[in-house]
């Protein structure tokens, strides 16, 4: 008696996605959620991401030991199969579906424009409106798993003084400003991501002249701080690379041995019932919680990592945060 052929890696994948899309698909209607993550290197065989933004579909294919031995034209085919196995199952055209691929970048590189295609589109995420770009960087312009510290921000700011740090495309700071604070300052070494926060504020009808946006090294800005002529910050956010070594600074920055430096400069420029939130990816981090103690004072340090990261990734590690405030006085 012959045994049955074992099931492809495409239906495999295409099994899995359709499982995983029901189950996501509920949950979605229930928060109002419309970018999401489906798969998340479910099955090892196939060892993609896929994200959907709305009717937009971005799969990335980060490490591939199942590939690597593949000719170009084998993992052509690969990715056409899988390709169709995502537009069977999300009811997408396949020009909906983009492709990423992520070798292992370091500093400068991780942020670059790969390509200039402006295809940019609006998504809605608790209530505000983003650009991404799926396109024409490695990242998209909106982090998925930060939703929840997003809401947070948002929900938290009224009336505050909000200081974004590395901010990126501005996405928690557009959550703050329509949150109601008060006034805000983002600061990010790259002009391209401060005008597409720019633009992120603008599209969410944000008066522009109560956000600042800073181009430059935040070690630098911070440094600059003139508490005589600049009210501290109520609300900070601090989400840095775990390393960046980029032409437009002297400075290189890598979070594990600038942390302490960091952290005590922001505690410098915080209100003294001021709040910090402090988000890494990088995965072996450790807090250098005495130092700290010995640079900021007596500090409250929470690690919120159970409810930052979202229900929809799998990797519960894939960033860690905390809550870090000044110790009330007993
Ligand atoms: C991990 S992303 C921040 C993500 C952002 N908080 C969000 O959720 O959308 C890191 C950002 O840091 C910026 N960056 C890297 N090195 C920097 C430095 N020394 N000073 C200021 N910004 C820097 C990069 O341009 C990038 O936008």
């Amino acid at each position: 008696m012959t045994q049955p052929d074992p099931p492809s890696p495409a239906s495999m994948f295409e099994n899995r996605l359709r499982k995983n899309l029901a189950l996501r698909l509920k949950w979605a209607k229930r928060k109002q959620v419309s970018c999401y993550r489906v798969y998340e290197r479910d099955i090892p065989e196939v060892p993609l991401t896929v994200d959907r933004y709305e009717d937009r579909v971005c799969v990335s294919e980060r490490s591939r030991p199942n590939t690597d031995a593949m000719s170009d034209e084998a993992h052509d085919a690969w990715r056409a199969a899988m390709t169709q196995a995502v537009c069977a199952v999300m009811s997408v055209e396949p020009e909906a579906v983009y492709w990423k691929e992520r070798e292992r970048q370091r500093g400068a590189t991780q942020y670059a424009r790969r390509d200039r295609s402006d295809d940019r589109f609006v998504v809605t995420e608790g209530g505000r409106e983003f650009f991404v770009n799926l396109k024409d960087y490695l990242d998209t312009g909106l982090f998925l798993d930060h939703r929840p510290l997003r809401g947070h921000v948002g929900e938290t700011s009224a009336g505050k003084r909000f200081l974004n740090l590395f901010c990126y495309t501005g996405a928690f700071t557009v959550y703050a400003a329509t949150g109601g604070a008060s006034s805000s300052t983002s600061v990010d070494l790259n002009p391209n991501y401060l005008g597409w926060a720019r633009d992120n504020l603008e599209l969410n009808r944000q008066d522009i002249s109560k956000h600042r946006l800073v181009q430059g090294d935040v070690l630098s800005f911070l440094s600059s701080f003139d508490r005589r002529i600049e009210a501290p910050y109520d609300l900070v956010m601090v989400d840095p690379p775990t390393f960046s070594n980029s032409k437009r600074t002297p400075n290189v920055f890598d979070v594990q041995r600038d942390h302490l430096e960091l952290l005590g400069r922001v505690f410098d420029r915080l209100a003294p019932k001021g709040v910090v939130y402090f988000s890494t990816n990088f995965r072996p981090f450790r807090f250098e919680t005495a130092a700290l103690m010995r640079r900021c004072g007596p500090v409250v340090l929470e690690e919120l990592s159970t409810w930052t990261v979202p229900e929809d990734f799998r990797d519960r590690r894939i960033h860690r945060a905390w809550r870090l405030t000044r110790k009330e006085p007993a």
